[in-house]
């Protein structure tokens, strides 16, 4: 498992999220003081794209019904979310914003639908 590029780092500046796509699995990307944080891009609630919210100094926004999520833990830090968010590793090299995204982040990301349709295939075989 390596840390693999999503984006240049001035593709995301300072208080801003983007949305990136690496091998399918969505992913928001932010920058709070300096560093970058990536993470699953659907909030726990009800999906709204963190993509669309802000990064700020207690966590990553969703604007939808104003949860915040820790940078660090994914843990929500305000309601109405409850869950936490996954959260992956990232870093910047060479003006490059990698991540590190293991293999399980393709069937366990995403939105509820597709979470649940996929427990179902698998559940039926
Ligand atoms: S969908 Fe994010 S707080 Fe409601």
């Amino acid at each position: 498992m390596d840390y693999r590029r999503v984006a240049r780092s001035g593709q995301v500046p300072e208080g801003v999220v983007r949305r990136f796509f690496l091998d399918g699995v969505e992913i928001a990307v932010a920058r709070w003081a300096g560093r970058v944080h990536a993470m699953s891009n659907y909030c726990t609630h009800l999906d709204c794209l963190l993509s669309s919210g802000h990064a700020t100094e207690d966590g990553l926004l969703c604007s939808c019904h104003g949860s915040v999520f820790d940078y660090e833990s994914g843990e929500p830090v305000t309601p109405p979310a409850t869950r936490p968010i996954h959260v992956y590793p990232a870093r910047e090299e060479g003006g490059e914003i990698l991540v590190l995204l293991p293999p399980e982040a393709a069937t366990a990301d995403g939105p509820r639908r597709r979470r649940l349709d996929h427990g179902r295939r698998e559940a039926t075989g």
